[in-house]
């Protein structure tokens, strides 16, 4: 078999066959197909899609092309979620010490900040003294002690995802459906859980800006899951608006402790009370209301913010922040946003405001940049909101005292109108 026939297998408008995607991935991984090779598939599939089989044998590649994670000696059901990515997406920090709380183990390996969209691992660091980076042997015992570890992604689990991500950034492939679900799921079945709930992210911060996009991209990741025997389903839920009012690593850690604490803003505690209930209902924890108000009174309870206060200090982070988020540095600089007219906010930009949170410094434009974790943006106002001209819509924080780009983009990306916007749902649907 030859690489060269493959690609023009599909560049021609092909259907590959098993053996043809098990040959790329095999021979990617092992050094053997070079980059350039890999590049011009990608975009042959980018051009040409690939079908429902297709997508399938790629997913099984990509968990097959490293170890599965080792989760023996952990006792009980292993459960998981993926958010497709967005702007001030904290939920996993939330959704998973909830179901930890209720007995639901949680082995999570999470990701870094990707483009416009922030990443857990990230988040985390920003707690003095966290680990990401933990033992075998301590993250299992982690997650049999407290029930909760997130550590960063194995360089041993699913490595073709890692390579073929990489490239993709680089060779404006991202955003295409089979390679988004081969790559979102091909991670998951090698974390090898029980039960996967999926947060599939859409419209204008997400990667997929139509909800019919989003619930094609759900229907193939719910469809592999269940050739692969997992119990998993899927909520498409709305990335119109930042999710929360926090956007940058400190401030949505400790957005996201105010909401354990039961203080957490409306749009954020929905999105994380459904994506906990779902997964408590794949765990066979009850009726979907029942499992709803399991996942509200571990909230309300405060059992949830202790089992997250257990995993951070478990990972040898300092758990006091944890109780006191007056102890997370502030960052040096602050400025004010103000509107430039009266009126509602009728609707923001969110990969704008992803961006702008970047240029502060809470992201990373190459993978060698470091990030500033104090670094971000509160918004005071959301859309649906009244605004009088001058009034303050956000703060921006930067320890370099650089705010022009990131503010003249908060005010390009908001609109300003004299109607009142209507009220969106945020949980548009949900695939099983
Ligand atoms: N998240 C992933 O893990 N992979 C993608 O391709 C896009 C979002």
């Amino acid at each position: 078999m030859r690489m060269y026939d493959i690609i023009k297998h599909k560049r021609d408008g092909g259907e590959l066959t098993n053996e043809e995607i098990d040959f790329f991935i095999n021979g990617y991984v092992s050094g053997k197909v070079p980059d350039y090779q890999v590049s011009a598939l990608l975009m042959a599939i980018y051009f040409n899609g690939m079908t429902q089989r297709e997508t399938t044998a790629l997913t099984f590649a990509i968990r097959d092309s490293g170890d599965k994670l080792d989760t023996s000696g952990i006792s009980g059901i292993r459960a998981d979620k993926h958010s497709t990515g967005g702007v001030g997406d904290k939920t996993s920090l939330v959704v998973m010490p909830i179901v930890a709380s209720l007995g639901v183990k949680v082995a999570k390996m999470s990701g870094r900040g990707l483009g416009h969209t922030g990443g857990t691992i990230d988040k985390l660091e920003s707690i003095e003294g966290f680990n990401v980076d933990v033992s075998a042997e301590r993250f299992k015992r982690i997650v049999n002690d407290v029930g909760l570890s997130i550590v960063g992604q194995s360089t041993s689990l699913a490595p073709a995802d890692k390579l073929l991500y990489a490239l993709r950034d680089v060779t404006a492939t991202v955003d295409n459906m089979p390679l988004i679900a081969s790559s979102i799921m091909g991670k998951k079945l090698a974390a090898d859980d029980d039960c996967i709930v999926l947060d599939v992210k859409t419209g204008s911060g997400a990667f997929m800006k139509t909800v019919e996009d989003s619930r094609r991209l759900a229907e193939l990741c719910v469809e592999i899951g269940k050739k692969a025997g997992k119990k998993i389903s899927a909520l498409i839920t709305d990335m119109n608006v930042p999710l929360g009012n926090n956007i940058g690593n400190s401030l949505e850690v400790i957005e996201a402790i105010q909401t354990l604490s039961g203080n957490g803003p409306d749009d954020l505690v929905e999105i994380c009370l459904a994506l906990a209930g779902e997964i408590l209902f794949l765990c066979d924890m009850g009726s979907r209301n029942e499992c709803l108000s399991l996942a509200k009174e571990a909230l309300d309870s405060g059992k949830a913010l202790k089992t997250f206060a257990a995993m951070v200090e478990a990972q040898g982070g300092n758990k006091n922040w944890i109780y006191n988020t007056d102890l997370f540095p502030t960052a040096k600089y602050a400025m004010d946003v103000c509107a430039p007219k009266s009126g509602y906010i009728a609707g923001v930009d969110t990969e704008g405001y992803g961006q702008a949170s970047l240029l502060l410094g809470a992201g990373r434009n190459t993978l060698s940049d470091k990030i500033d974790y104090a670094a971000g943006i509160v918004l005071k106002s959301k859309p649906g909101d009244y605004v009088k001209a001058g009034e303050v819509i956000a703060t921006l924080y930067s320890n370099t005292n650089n705010f022009v780009n990131a503010k003249e983009k908060l005010i390009a990306y908001t609109v300003i109108s004299d109607q009142r916007p209507l009220k969106r749902a945020l949980i548009l649907d949900r695939v099983e």
